[in-house]
């Protein structure tokens, strides 16, 4: 749990940011209609989210620098006990200031009325333009009625400036509140690819397979944090594989990537597998490399390091494998320079990871990649992709996929793994699975 005064706190240092003279406007994630009456699952917005920790939608956060009858405002729905028997119990704008900690709050019903009075003699307004068309034009609509009223001695705002600078730089930095529901996310996530791993066995579907990962973010009161990848043999090879509905052969590997959120925070972890419990060689020698690549890149995320660096550190792992193998040809210096290696491995090393499993932050400060420094998280997620038609590779290497993915934070040390409780070693899977009745 992220405690008020936390949220308070984060408030206070994006006002700070902000200036005296700004005014900081963020809305709540609206509900979202998936076909007629069904909606899908409401999940507030992160940066909403990460100033306020109040769940539900149609709601709307000012922060007003200075002003006298408090900064921070909530304009939220009002309490309805008719509404509330269909739809669960609201906050209400006395539960806002009483309960959530907010300085005042206002029904989001008068929001028209009250917004541009804020608005007004604000130099600057911080917002998110172009993330939601509607409020977009609400927005300018407020600041029209501002402008409307010049002739009055009002002051509308001069600048409008981009809300992503400030608060994304904020949110790459995790708290010590924020890490651990991060590793309880990851925890559960881990638990999850245990219970799936001696679930596997020939002839199952993958559906079947994700069945049992989402039964254990379940039990543990955790959601996808997005829809999981269970791809079994040359599936794997997709990268964004989703249909989850093929058999699993006996012989094939068994790609899960699938993380949890709690809290809103998320997880983000892949593994690999041999769908019978025993690796072939083939498949071996393959996932040795990435596993190779993933440990010497786990080991550069390091305080001071570039954020480029642990990529650099499994592309350079990965070539070497493949060259020891006979995939690629040549000298090292000359894979790498061409990117040779690109053919198998076409994707980066790794995101930041936090409320958003792509999580929000600069990779780069005036063209340079940025330097990692404690308090970020990062998935680590090196991988080989053999595609079933690939040309000059035998055919005994072809329609192997294999990614292996953890969430490790950035401390003042070593790199600490969050989701270190799935075993990644071909012995410890291998005994892992041979346990399965
Ligand atoms: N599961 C999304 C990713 O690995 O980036
Ligand atoms: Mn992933
Ligand atoms: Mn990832």
């Amino acid at each position: 749990m992220i405690e008020r005064k936390e949220y308070a706190r984060r408030r206070r240092q994006l006002m700070r940011m902000a200036g005296a003279d700004a005014i900081v406007i963020v809305a709540a994630a609206p509900e979202r209609v998936r076909n007629n009456d069904a909606h899908y699952p409401y999940r507030q917005d992160s940066d909403f989210h990460y100033l306020s920790g109040f769940g539900e939608p149609d709601a709307v956060l000012a922060l007003v620098p200075g002003r006298e009858h408090g900064e921070a405002i909530l304009f939220c729905r009002e309490r309805d006990p008719e509404r509330e028997r269909w739809d669960g119990p609201r906050v209400g704008t006395e539960g806002a200031v009483s309960q959530c900690g907010f300085d005042d709050a206002f029904p989001i019903d008068d929001i028209d009325d009250i917004l541009p009075g804020l608005i007004e003699g604000r130099r600057r307004v911080y917002y998110h333009f172009g993330r939601d068309t509607e409020f977009d034009l609400k927005l300018i609509g407020w600041v029209n009625r501002v402008r409307a009223l010049v002739r009055q001695g009002a002051k509308p705002p001069h600048e409008f400036v981009a809300l992503s600078h400030l608060l994304h730089d904020l949110r790459l930095y995790k708290s010590r509140g924020e890490l651990r529901l991060m590793k309880k996310s990851a925890r559960i996530a881990a638990a999850a690819h245990v219970r799936a791993m001696q679930a596997t066995r020939p002839g199952l579907s993958e559906h079947e397979v994700e069945a049992e990962l989402l039964h254990e973010f379940r039990k543990h009161g955790a959601v996808p944090s997005y829809e999981p990848i269970v791809g079994g043999g040359a599936n794997a090879c997709v990268l964004h594989y989703r249909a989850n509905n093929a058999p699993l052969q006996d012989g094939d590997l068994l790609l899960i990537d699938a993380g949890a959120e709690v809290e809103c925070y998320a997880s983000d972890i892949t593994r690999t597998f041999p769908v019978n419990g025993r690796f072939t060689a083939e498949q071996r020698a393959l996932y040795e490399i990435v596993l190779a690549a993933q440990l010497a890149a786990i080991d550069e995320v390091r305080a001071g390091r570039s954020f480029d660096a642990y990529h650099q550190a499994a592309v350079r792992t990965i070539t070497k494998g493949l060259l020891k193998l006979g995939l690629l040809g040549g000298t090292l210096e000359k894979n790498l320079r061409e990117h040779a290696y690109r053919k198998f491995y076409m994707h980066k090393t790794g995101h930041w990871l936090g409320l958003d499993v792509h999580d929000v932050g600069d990779y780069r400060i005036d063209g340079e990649f940025r330097v990692l420094e404690p308090g970020m998280v990062v998935t680590v997620e090196p991988g080989l992709y053999v595609a079933p038609d690939a040309k000059g590779v035998p055919a005994k290497f072809r329609g192997i996929g294999i990614r292996i993915e953890d969430d490790v934070v950035v401390t003042g040390g070593a790199p600490e793994v969050l989701s270190a409780d799935v075993p990644k070693d071909v012995e410890a899977i291998e005994a892992l699975m041979a346990e399965r009745r």
